[in-house]
């Protein structure tokens, strides 16, 4: 029956009927906060492009992870800056490599707080890039081409040292193809069958992580990462990758970068309605709103408030956000 019988504003007229009929609803435990550890003691330097956001030493980052918990945030993702980068990333699988050392503080301070952890080597080691590097010539991939099958192994060390460190969940970040069963393999060896792996399966090749590669100086020294992440333009591509992931073993898939791809979040969730998805809210998402907030434009909170909305409308189950704690201090503000 249309209009007049059809009137939809009849649910909007007041503030209690527009909270009947609300169909999304966000909470801080939705929510996993990235948080960016380094070397030292009483620590937090800040990220020039990420107001908020900062390098913390470990102490600073378990004071961080208790005020996250208290807040009902669910989770903390880990991000190391080592001492020393070489070729293999070897920090980042040394039992006493930065991340270890935080996955071990974090559990002993705060037990119930999940810990997952980034699998790549582009923190790690000198190149900045996401694996082991092809530096011969004459072959028909660019020179500097990242390794594919040689990169595996590595990674799947990596995981094995977070898990003895204490980590709940396992994260491979460098769309290297078969890290997620190259993970599971490593970890159902070495007794941890029971650790879910959290895979960036969608990860696109975009110019948003910009402010990330400062803050966990991990910018590639040369090139680029469009040989292994995902061309902005591919949605159907982005669904293949998914399946392969969900095939090989991932507990739960990510897209990465979130805002210019919540069409991929869709069709993800239709796609593995069963599979949990987690949208990775990312630095260059956080800097844009910062900046604009910064200089009055915008009202940060509402506008945080909206697009995180939008990302679980679009069919993010949880989301990656360096806005995870602002989050929870305005909603228990309101
Ligand atoms: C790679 C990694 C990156 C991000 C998370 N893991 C950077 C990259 O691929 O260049 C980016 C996250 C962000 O921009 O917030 N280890």
């Amino acid at each position: 029956m249309p209009f007049p019988t059809t009137r939809l504003r009849r649910l909007r007229h007041t503030p209690a009927l527009r909270a009947l009929v609300r169909e999304t609803e966000i909470a801080p435990s939705d929510l996993i906060a990235p948080l960016f550890v380094r070397h030292g003691h009483s620590l937090r330097i800040p990220i020039q492009s990420m107001p908020g956001v900062f390098q913390l030493s470990i102490d600073q980052a378990v004071l961080a992870a208790q005020g996250l918990f208290q807040a009902g945030i669910s989770a903390v993702l880990l991000f190391g800056i080592p001492q020393i980068k070489d070729e293999m990333g070897s920090e980042n699988f040394d039992p006493q490599g930065i991340v270890p050392q935080a996955i071990r503080a974090i559990k002993a301070a705060v037990p119930q707080l999940l810990v997952a952890s980034d699998i790549c080597l582009c923190e790690y080691n000198d190149s900045g890039h996401c694996g082991l590097l092809n530096t011969t010539e004459h072959t028909h991939f660019a020179q500097h081409y990242v390794l594919n099958d040689e990169t595996l192994p590595i990674l799947a060390k990596t995981a094995i040292a977070h898990a003895q460190a204490g980590a709940d969940l396992l994260a491979p970040s460098g769309m290297i193809d078969g890290m997620v069963q190259a993970l599971r393999d490593g970890l159902d060896s070495a007794g941890f069958a029971h650790l879910p792996i959290l895979s960036y399966s969608v990860k696109f090749s975009s110019s948003f992580y910009g402010p990330f590669r400062e803050a966990a100086e991990g910018a590639p020294r040369f090139g680029d990462r469009k040989t292994h992440q995902l061309d902005p333009a591919n949605g159907n591509l982005a669904v293949r990758e998914a399946e392969e992931d969900v095939l090989e073993g991932a507990d739960l898939l990510m897209v990465k970068p979130a805002l210019a791809y919540l069409d991929v979040i869709q069709r993800l969730k239709a796609r593995f309605a069963g599979v949990p998805l987690v949208a990775y809210n990312v630095s260059g998402e956080y800097a844009m709103v910062k900046a604009a907030a910064q200089n009055g434009w915008l009202d940060e909170k509402a506008v945080v408030m909206e697009i995180l909305l939008g990302m679980k409308r679009a069919g993010a189950d949880l989301i990656i956000s360096y806005h995870a704690a602002d989050f929870a201090r305005w909603m228990h503000e309101k």
